[in-house]
């Protein structure tokens, strides 16, 4: 059914494709912070720190290697004042919220008595259920300070969550990973002494020269380190700099695996897992636990289908979702901060609204694997959909649910996109195509 695996991996629905203040939906979504939320929802907290110590070779996000401790802090104290602002909005009023997420970037770059500040802040602001989900995310030198490990443990924060990426230190090196592999070993030592209930580590196979022995010899240490959970990417090659594609080409700079080594790699590291007694709760999400974290559940709408759960936005480039529209804060640090100096909602882009709100449960099921019936919409089109789907292999009908078989878990991108509405297609369509344009190596590679 698929021939290639979808460029982009979507962790928001609708797409935002508003900037103009007149637009409708920009104007719909700015009366509705205005107004009571009309029906309760799970909710979420999701903080973005955009600063990191070295820029790694392969990263897409909006982050900057600023190393500056006035830069630190005037970002601090322009997200205390969108905390400060957002909680006098009525919807964010009657938010209620499950979880919270310092994201990044590498939050662990802020000291600890800003760290502190914004936990503070947060809890003064905001209705955050007693037993709610606290993750911090960060950087292992940064995480490995103890004094840091100490002070979110202090604070009930369960969940700490840094990349490893690979535990082999020449292409760490090549790839400009700025902690060295023993810094990610004590950070895990040190936050397991502390009682951190789930310490999770990003990992990606498929990176510049690996094999199937090089993604088998980092499994192997994983196997030593028993972390809680790991988020195990593939890696994606978009924002690769031009000049380590130029460095593949001259043999200067290790290649690109074969794409067709993607999906054994994947199928490797899905089985490895298991026999290691981890769960795959969602997509990329491998755990002790059979429950995933709550983070993605409500990242994704709420899970199996489900599509109302909701995202409160703080900080530069962070993305949110409430009642109906998705959005996105001002994009980059220092913008951002002059936004909030100026006193205005730093909210960049909104999506327009669903035609089928149930759509959004349609869209992230993939990622769940599985969803009851009775949330799939009664309509041609996604009937259509789930055929072509139960046809190709990729999924199956019975005992009241849609499920994807193991073959279907090798195209998740694709069958998300598949579910999208028409006219968010289109969109999805133009950004493609803006991708390709401004990464022209995606294309070439
Ligand atoms: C936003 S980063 C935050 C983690 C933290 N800054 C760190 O690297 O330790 C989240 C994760 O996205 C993953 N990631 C970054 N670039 C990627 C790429 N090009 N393809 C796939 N995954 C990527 C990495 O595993 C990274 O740890
Ligand atoms: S440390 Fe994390 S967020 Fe920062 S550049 Fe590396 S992968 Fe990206």
């Amino acid at each position: 059914m698929y021939e290639t695996l979808a460029p982009v991996t979507h962790h928001f629905y609708p797409l935002q494709k508003y900037t103009d203040p007149a637009d409708e939906a920009f104007a719909g979504f700015h009366d509705l912070l205005r107004g009571p939320k009309p029906a309760a929802s799970d909710n979420m907290i999701y903080l973005h720190i955009p600063y990191c110590e070295k820029r790694c070779t392969f990263c897409p996000f909006h982050v900057r290697v600023k190393r500056d401790p006035i830069v630190y802090e005037r970002y601090t104290q322009a997200v205390e004042r969108e905390i400060a602002m957002l909680s006098e909005l009525p919807y964010v009023k009657d938010m209620t919220f499950k979880a919270v997420y310092f994201g990044g970037g590498s939050p662990s770059l802020l000291t600890v008595p800003q760290i502190a500040r914004l936990y503070d802040a947060l809890r003064r602001s905001f209705a955050i259920e007693p037993g709610a989900e606290w993750t911090f995310e960060g950087e292992p030198t940064g995480l490995s300070n103890p004094e840091l490990l100490e002070y979110l443990a202090s604070q009930g924060t369960q969940r700490l969550s840094y990349g490893v990426q690979t535990f082999d230190e020449e292409l760490r090196t090549i790839m400009n990973i700025a902690a060295t592999v023993q810094d990610a070993l004590n950070t895990n030592d040190r936050a397991k002494a502390l009682g951190f209930s789930d310490v999770n580590v990003d990992m990606m196979f498929y990176m510049p020269g690996q094999d199937l022995e090089a993604v088998e010899r980092d499994l192997v240490e994983l196997d030593n380190c028993q972390f809680d959970s790991l988020d195990y990417y593939y890696m994606s090659y978009y924002a690769m700099p031009k000049s380590t594609f130029l460095g593949m080409e001259k043999g200067t700079y290790p290649k690109k695996p074969p794409t067709e080594m993607r999906g054994e790699m994947h199928k490797l590291v899905r089985q490895r897992m298991a026999e290691m007694g981890y769960h795959n709760v969602t997509d990329h999400v491998f755990a002790k636990s059979p429950t995933g974290s709550e983070y993605y559940r409500l990242l994704w709408g709420g899970g199996f289908g489900e599509h109302n759960a909701e995202t409160l936005a703080i900080g530069a480039s962070a993305r949110g979702y409430l009642n109906g529209y998705s959005y996105a804060n001002t994009l980059a640090p220092d913008p951002y901060v002059d936004v909030m100096e100026s006193g205005e909602l730093p909210v960049f882009k909104v999506s327009g609204l669903l035609k089928d709100p149930r759509n959004r449960g349609m869209v992230f099921f993939p990622k769940f694997f599985r969803m009851p019936l009775s949330r799939v919409p009664d309509d041609a089109r996604t009937r259509l959909l789930i055929d072509n789907l139960v046809e190709a292999g990729l999924a199956v009908v019975g005992d009241g649910e849609l499920a994807l078989t193991e073959e279907g878990k090798d195209w998740i991108p694709n069958i998300t996109i598949d579910f999208f509405e028409d006219e968010q297609e289109a969109i999805n369509q133009d950004w493609i195509g803006e991708l390709d344009s401004h990464y022209s190596n995606r294309v070439t590679l």
